[in-house]
């Protein structure tokens, strides 16, 4: 029997996926460029003074900054007005976790893929959903690190232009929380680069962030629950 292929996301989810990875790999190669700070600079101070050289300054270096992170905002506005179905589906499926399917899930996992199946009484994977509990975890840290880079870089952006010297604190704030945001989601994307485009058996995972679909043995062995509920469904 062909191997029946099932849709996985809309155009508009693939559309907003790719312009969040493009703006988030703009964002991170302009604001390391912004830290020269000889104790914390990532790359050494030679990355933010040819940066800034390239583009005529730090000035315009931040401007830039500035206008692809407003830019990110406004994609992400365009997605919930063109497809606000499709981002409710998506806050639904990563958010719940289920203690018994999806935290064993997730420490077998992390088992198997560092010292083997061996040390496990039962490698079986407890079956999985639309996202498995890695996806979930990742999914998580870049909706609630995402919301707080974004509305720290607002109050950022603002504090150059309209708000005083009252608002010092809350500027203070935002500039140490947007560090840990983008720490946080940087730390996860690691992972899910390697999980999503690295990893051979989640090819057919990374060719739907394309095509839309994926093949139904895929879905199956990966997402057994969700393929067993779009099986009912399509019934
Ligand atoms: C350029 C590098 C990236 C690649 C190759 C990549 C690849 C993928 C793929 C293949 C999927 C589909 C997984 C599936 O549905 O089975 C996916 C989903 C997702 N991606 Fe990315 N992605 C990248 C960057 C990013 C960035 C920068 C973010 C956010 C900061 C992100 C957030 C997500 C989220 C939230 C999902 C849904 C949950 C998940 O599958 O983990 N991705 N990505």
């Amino acid at each position: 029997m062909p191997n029946q292929m099932y849709k996985r996301h809309d155009r508009s989810d693939i559309f907003i996926h790719w312009f969040n990875a493009a703006c988030w790999i703009l964002l991170l190669l302009t604001g390391v460029g912004l830290i020269q700070h000889s104790a914390i600079d990532p790359f050494g101070s030679g990355y933010p003074e040819a940066l800034r050289a390239m583009v005529g300054g730090g000035g315009n270096l931040l401007t830039i900054h500035e206008g692809i992170g407003l830019l990110w905002i406004l994609g992400f506005v365009f997605y919930l007005i063109v497809n606000f179905k499709g981002a409710k589906f998506f806050l639904s499926e990563v958010f719940p976790v289920s203690p018994e399917r999806d935290v064993p899930w997730l420490f077998k996992k992390m088992a198997l893929m560092t010292i083997g199946p061996k040390v496990l009484k039962d490698p079986t994977l407890p079956d999985q959903g639309y996202y498995n509990m890695g996806q979930k975890v990742f999914a998580q840290a870049s909706v609630v690190g995402g919301i707080v880079i974004a509305v720290t870089g607002i109050i950022m952006w603002l504090s150059d232009r309209s708000l005083g010297a009252e608002a010092v604190g809350i500027v203070s704030w935002s500039i140490f929380l947007h560090f840990i945001g983008v720490g946080l989601v940087f730390a996860g994307l690691l992972v899910h680069i390697y999980m999503a485009a690295i990893s051979p058996e989640e090819r057919p995972g990374f060719m739907s962030m394309f095509t839309g679909v994926v093949p139904g043995d895929y879905a199956k062995h990966h997402h057994r629950l969700w393929w067993e509920k779009i099986k009912t469904e399509n019934k």
